[in-house]
């Protein structure tokens, strides 16, 4: 299975943020290696019920940024984190509900790492891109 390697090409330029997302990033590959190699059931809830909950924390984190600098494209944005938190939440009701399948195996692998990848270098990266621009800091979670 895939997993994400965090590399400069995935830095926003915002230390907070790149920090945040390496850490999430390690949560998609515990996931992804407890999925793989067919850990316990319980095992590979608990991988992803924490991918869930970092997820929570990250996205809290730029929207109390995103409401704080008054970011225009916020609705967008905030959209987009709507989107992943209800597909994430779906994935785990179907996990429990029907174990490994290949659909499963195949969403952690495709849509879900390039839906990572395309946020962090698109929507998160326009964000602090704007940030900088208007002289917004982000320094605190
Ligand atoms: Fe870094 Fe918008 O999630």
């Amino acid at each position: 299975m895939k997993k994400i390697t965090w590399t400069e090409s995935l830095s926003v330029g915002i230390d907070l943020i790149d920090d945040q997302h390496k850490t999430w990033i390690t949560h998609f590959n515990k996931a992804v290696d407890a999925l793989a190699s067919h850990h316990h059931p319980e095992q590979i809830i608990k991988t992803l019920e924490f991918l869930v909950d970092y997820t929570g924390t990250h996205f809290a984190t730029e929207e109390k940024h995103m409401k704080a600098s008054k970011y225009p494209y916020m609705a967008e944005h905030l959209g987009k984190h709507q989107e992943l938190s209800e597909t994430l939440t779906n994935l785990v009701t179907d996990f429990e509900e029907e174990g490994v399948t290949d659909d499963l195996s195949d969403y952690i692998n495709t849509f879900l790492n390039n839906w990572l990848i395309d946020h962090i270098k698109t929507i998160d990266t326009k964000f602090a891109t704007w940030t900088r621009d208007n002289g917004y800091s982000i320094v605190e979670a």
